[in-house]
């Protein structure tokens, strides 16, 4: 990070790249589950469930590569060991459920797993409030992703 940039964070940089490594954790192993409900989903109307669940994959990788671009401009790290992700995500695996058109399982792990990212980046925008206008603005934007892909499932729950 640059001097000045290191200057006018406010806060404690490395704690801020911890918690930053955690979402980025967090962010691959809810791309994995929902690509690969995306793919494996089954049943009527499956087209559209794994429309879906590309969506959201898709954007979850991408927060993972703007979460990456951010630790390295704060002068950290991204985790390099995928064996590793789940030890250091917040929460544990989304894992898909057993039955591949059991589509109120699916709606559960997906809004789960919404549920405890709106919550990470809840606090994370509150910590970086005022210190780290950057950071703040990246996780405003992941949060309102996250918002949306809740309330994408939600709407689904009849
Ligand atoms: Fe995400
Ligand atoms: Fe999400």
């Amino acid at each position: 990070m640059g001097k000045t940039a290191i200057k006018i964070a406010d806060l404690d940089v490395k704690d801020l790249i911890k918690d930053l490594n955690r979402a980025y954790c967090d962010e691959w192993l809810a791309y994995y589950s929902w690509w690969y409900m995306a793919k494996v989903v089954g049943g009527m109307g499956y087209e559209d469930m794994s429309e879906f669940l590309g969506k959201i994959a898709k954007e979850e990788e991408e927060h993972a590569g703007e979460l990456a671009d951010r630790i390295i401009e704060l002068g950290g790290m991204p985790l390099s060991n995928p064996m590793e992700l789940e030890k250091n995500a917040n929460a544990p695996y989304p894992a898909p459920p057993k039955g591949a058109s059991d589509y109120n399982a699916i709606i559960k792990t997906v809004m789960d797993g919404e549920a405890g990212a709106i919550d990470v980046y809840n606090k994370l925008a509150a910590k970086t409030f005022g210190k780290d206008h950057a950071t703040y603005q990246l996780t405003c934007h992941i949060l309102s992703e996250e918002i949306k892909h809740e309330e994408m499932f939600q709407n689904l729950l009849e």
